[in-house]
């Protein structure tokens, strides 16, 4: 045997966690994970869906799979003795999947410990990409997924309630970020009164909080600001019915910057198409039943943008 003979051991040092939340239920968030999977898996990269809708398991039916052998489920309460037996193979090259929880409804609910290890598993799958589809709501749990990822995004809908959803989830997602930074608990108070639904009257803003920390200790301060400076959430819209919805993107990225300080990187929008449903109902992946739809087009062009980081790229381009 030669030396070219042997086969290299993949390089998967570069591997990317990405993950697709936004608080809200139905806003797209599972279409969107299942359509930027296949994408990338058909740009040749190694490419693992996993649905971490632990209460709400649909992911598979996106991606074209009826009946998942097993799922997280499995995993969790023993029933496989290895995270591998998870990863199930698809149609589709390149792409591996695996099962929420379907059959495991307090599956949803999953305790401290169990979690850490199957943040531990994820972060050690061998892949290029792996793109976590989240349940709706702000758990611990679901902010926790959110926030090991290397690619953050957010799904919403133009409707009121869908941006008061998603204002609210990146408000949670960050005071999680900074919480979890914190080693001491001297500034629990001030967190549980910046955490309140309705927001507190001393502290409205993160800069509230900030400036509340800082008389406290400054340097803890500095560093809090520095992990707002550097999340970045990206956002998509979906389910776009007319041009002034476009704008949408524009004006949650200029109120989470205004009062979360939270830069968001406006991704792209996805028109409302009918053929999105169609897919669905035939049980077969939207980006290959329907490539040339308006919404497949328009995923192609928000994966383009995520992928070059925020900087502009050729075509129909998000204001
Ligand atoms: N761009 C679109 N055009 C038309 N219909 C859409 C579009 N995006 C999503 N939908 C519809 O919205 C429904 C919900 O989408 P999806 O399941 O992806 O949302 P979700 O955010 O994952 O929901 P959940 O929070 O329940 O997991 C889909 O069944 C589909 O019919
Ligand atoms: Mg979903």
């Amino acid at each position: 045997m030669s030396q070219t003979d042997i086969p290299l051991i993949p390089d998967y040092s570069a591997k990317q966690i990405w993950a697709i939340g936004g608080g809200k239920g139905g806003t797209g968030k599972t279409i969107v994970a299942a359509s930027i999977s296949i994408l990338l898996a058909k740009t040749g990269s190694k490419v693992v869906a996993i649905d971490a809708d632990l209460g709400g398991a649909n992911l598979h039916t996106c991606l074209g799979i009826r009946y998942p052998k097993t799922t997280i489920a499995d995993f969790l309460l023993k029933k496989i003795t290895s995270f591998d037996e998870l990863l199930i193979d698809t149609p589709i090259e390149n792409l591996k999947f695996i099962s929420g929880a379907n059959d495991f409804l307090t599956i949803a609910n999953i305790p401290y410990a169990q979690k850490q290890k199957l943040i531990k598993y994820i972060r050690n799958i061998p892949a290029d990409y792996i793109i976590l589809d989240l349940g709706a709501g702000t758990s611990f749990n679901v902010l926790d997924l959110f926030l090991i990822s290397d690619c953050s995004v957010v799904v919403v809908v133009p409707e009121p309630t869908s941006v008061e959803n998603v204002y609210r989830f990146i408000k949670c997602a960050i005071l999680r970020r900074l919480n979890n930074s914190l080693n001491t608990s001297r500034f629990q108070d001030i967190f549980k009164l910046a955490t309140e639904a309705r927001g507190n009257e001393s502290i409205k803003t993160l800069y509230d909080l900030l400036e509340r920390i800082y008389r406290m200790d400054s340097s803890v301060a500095a560093d809090l600001e520095k992990k707002i400076d550097t999340f970045s959430p990206k956002l998509i819209v979906n389910q776009v019915r007319e041009n002034d919805s476009i704008m949408i993107g524009s004006s949650i990225r200029d109120i989470t910057k205004k009062y979360l300080g939270v830069g968001l990187d406006y991704a792209g929008y996805i028109p409302y198409d009918e053929r999105v449903s169609e897919a669905i109902k035939k049980f077969k992946p939207l980006i290959l039943e329907y490539p040339n739809c308006s919404a497949s087009l328009c995923m192609n062009l928000t994966l383009k943008k995520l992928l070059s980081n925020g900087q502009p790229v050729a075509g129909k381009e998000a204001k």
